[in-house]
This record gives structure tokens, sequence and C-alpha cells, in this order.
């Protein structure tokens, strides 16, 4: 059969591809450490789980709204107050299946064909896949080494064109942590208002922030509340990657594109995971706070464990739970008879020589970096790490 060439063009997921190669490793029983995983490793807290399964009980699984059920809704719109400080209605908002399905429809509803779309590198893997399926063009934009993974507005100016239709905003970003700086993110809402572009603004690691870092929304900078698309959800805040619920916040008549879009894709995101949801939103908060304290013990002993790897460098990063590492010194260099051209193939040797496996950069548009997600205990993070350093050590 033909395919369109829609799909023929799409890339599969390269974290997932790496998750799925460590994996099997597994299977075989090799103790693979897994860095790749853009996952919490920690339970669902407990309240959530008991409020789904009472939602079962109480007959909860029947269709809701194709946008999700108000009281959701109502709850997603006191949390974005506390996130942005913007206000949003019921009707300003849509509950999808994940951030990434949120992130979909936004793009549908907003990216036309030829449509330029800003894209700040390194970029999430997804990004640039649904830019393309919408036929947009990824116009990427390269961050000034100097500014250390922070997005600036002369970065944007130095790409930006007359087709470009609008900007995807990921802070704090995966993969390099950054969090931009709410006076840099003025410079970039100004230009925006300026240019007319939309702005998508995936804040999906938005309370996973360290340091004196501030988090701040674009979308309450003047002018903005009407060109933003705010993306979050609770895979990564309240440790529910499995539940499958984000939730997209703008303009009435760009929810309402994307929600017909939804109503004639997947309907409603689950039942069951919207009640989950409902109880993350209303009840305790406080394995938020501990899962972040954790994830922040974890942050300071990796970097300080990278840095004094052999070649390997990472800039102290402030939000998400990730370290984004340059490994461009080992380019040219030979690693277990491996030349090493990239990120790629050094991925490759750890994996298969010293059982770890980390994300290669290629996918995220920086081949000489690899990912660690830190997302994972201590004791393992320092085994993984170990490994690492011994194979480098020995090359
Ligand atoms: C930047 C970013 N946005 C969105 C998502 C998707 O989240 P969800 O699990 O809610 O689809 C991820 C997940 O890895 C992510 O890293």
């Amino acid at each position: 059969m033909k395919l369109a060439e829609r799909v023929t063009q799409l890339s599969p997921s390269p974290t997932m591809a790496v998750d799925a190669k460590a994996k099997a490793l597994a299977a075989q029983g090799r103790d693979v450490v897994n860095f790749g995983a853009g996952e919490p490793d920690f339970d669902t807290p407990e309240n959530i789980r008991r409020a789904a399964c009472e939602a079962v009980e109480h007959g909860h699984t029947r269709y809701t709204a194709v946008g999700g059920i108000l009281a959701l809704k109502t709850a997603i719109g006191g949390r974005l107050k506390l996130d942005t400080g913007v206000d949003y209605a019921p009707e300003e908002i849509l509950v999808s299946v994940g951030a990434k399905h949120s992130l979909y429809n936004a793009t549908m509803a907003l990216v036309s064909p030829g449509d330029g779309v800003l894209l700040p590198v390194p970029y999430w893997v997804t990004y640039p896949e649904q830019i393309r399926l919408a036929a947009g063009i990824v116009q990427a934009v390269d961050i000034a080494p100097e500014h250390q993974n922070e997005l600036i507005v002369d970065d944007l100016l130095r790409v930006a064109n007359a087709k470009t239709k609008g900007l995807i905003l990921n802070s704090p970003s995966n993969p390099s942590g950054a969090v931009i700086r709410p006076s840099y993110l003025a410079d970039i809402a100004q230009l925006a208002v300026e240019r007319d572009w939309f702005v998508i603004s995936d804040e999906i690691y938005g309370r996973l922030v360290y340091d004196d870092a501030e988090q701040v929304s674009i979308a309450r900078y003047p002018g903005m509340r009407e060109r933003t698309i705010v993306i979050n959800g609770v895979s990564k805040a309240y440790a529910m990657t499995g539940w499958r619920i984000g939730y997209a916040a703008g303009p009435k008549e760009v929810i309402s594109a994307m929600t017909n879009l939804q109503s004639q894709s997947t309907s409603n995101p689950t039942t069951i995971s919207q009640y989950a949801a409902l109880e993350a939103f209303t009840g305790p908060q406080e394995a938020v706070g501990e899962m972040h304290r954790e994830f922040d013990r974890r942050r300071r002993f990796a970097v300080s464990r990278v840095n004094a790897i052999k070649g390997l460098s990472v800039v102290t990063p402030k939000g998400a739970f990730y370290l984004w590492v340059n490994m461009s010194p080992w380019i040219g260099k030979t690693v277990k008879n491996r030349v090493i051209n990239s990120a790629d193939d050094l991925a490759l040797a750890w994996l298969e020589s010293a059982d770890v496996s980390v994300v290669p950069g290629s996918g995220f548009g920086m081949p000489q970096y690899f990912r660690i997600s830190y997302a994972t205990s201590l004791e393992r993070l320092s085994t993984g790490l170990d490994r690492m350093a011994a194979l480098l050590e020995n090359a």
C-alpha cells in the first residue's frame, strides 16, 4: 500500500527509540541504567489514584463533553491563574489527551501550509514534526552561546522573515532546562505583538524550577493574552504521564477551533483520568513539593558529577529534570573502536559497552549534545555516571 506523504516524512520520536532499545537490552537481563526517560520515576500520589477508583465506582465511565468536564476546566482555570496570573474562563480552556495532544491541536489550528514557525534550538523533538504535519516551515533559531540556552529577542530577529506567523516557546526547556528570565520574555512579547505572531507557550515544566529562577508565562505581558496558547498538563508535576491529561488555554475562537478538531479525532480525553486530574488540582499539593525537592537534590548531584567527567560539560539547568551535556571535545576521537562523529556514536558506545542509555541531541537539533534525565534515584544516577566516566577515562 502506498503511504501518504505526510507520514513517510515523519521521524519516529528519537527519545522513545532510545528508550525502546534500552528496554530491549534490559529484557535480555542486562542491568541498563536508563537516563532516557522523560517522565518522573515517582508513583502518582495516592489521593489521585483513589479519586480515579472512586470515579469508576460512581459510574463516571461514559463520554464527557469533548473539551472536558466543566469541574475540571474550572479547576484548570484556577491553576492557570496561579501559574500565569491570567484569568481563563472554561470556554477558553480545552482538555486533551496529554500536553502533546494539546500542542498538536494548537499547531493544526494555527499553522497553514507555508507558514513559518520560529523554533528555538535545542527544541523538544515533537515540535518540528508537528509543524511539518501542518505543512508549516520550521524556522530553527540558534541561541547565542553566551546566553547559555536562554532565548533572547535578537536570536529571533536573526531568523524571522515575512513567512513567520508564530513562535513556539518552551520554558523551562526540554532538553536544556533553561528558564527564560522575565526581562527577556518582555522583549520577546513586545516583538510578537509588533509582528502579530501567535505564541504557543509550552509550560509543562513550569512547576519544576530551581535556584533563583522565576517561572513567568509570556501570556501575562501586554497584548499577549489574545495571541498566546498556553500548554500545560498533569504529566510532569503530578507524576501522571500515563493518565494522558493535558490542556490548552487561549482566545476563545482558537480554543473552539481546537475543540472542533478534537471532536473529529479523539473526542474527550479519558473520563476516569479527568476525575483523577480534578483531584490533582483541587487536592493536597504536598507531593508536588516533595518531588520538586528530590529532583533538585539529584540535579545538583548530577551536574557536579557530569562536569567532572573528561570532555563533558553542562550548564546548570534551572528547570525541568534534564541535563543538556556538551560532548564536542570527543568529536573525532575513538571510544571502544568507534570513531565519535556525534553524540549518537557516544550514546551507542555507552549503551553497548557500559549499559547506560542517554538520548543523543540530533533529534533536538544539536548533535554535539546529549540529554540525561535525572528522573531516577540518586543511587542509579551515581552508578550510571560512574559507568559513563569509566568508559571515557579508559578510551
Ligand atoms: C516539553 C514537553 N512538552 C510536552 C510534553 C508532553 O507531555 P504529555 O505527557 O502531557 O503529553 C513533554 C513530554 O515529554 C515535554 O517534554
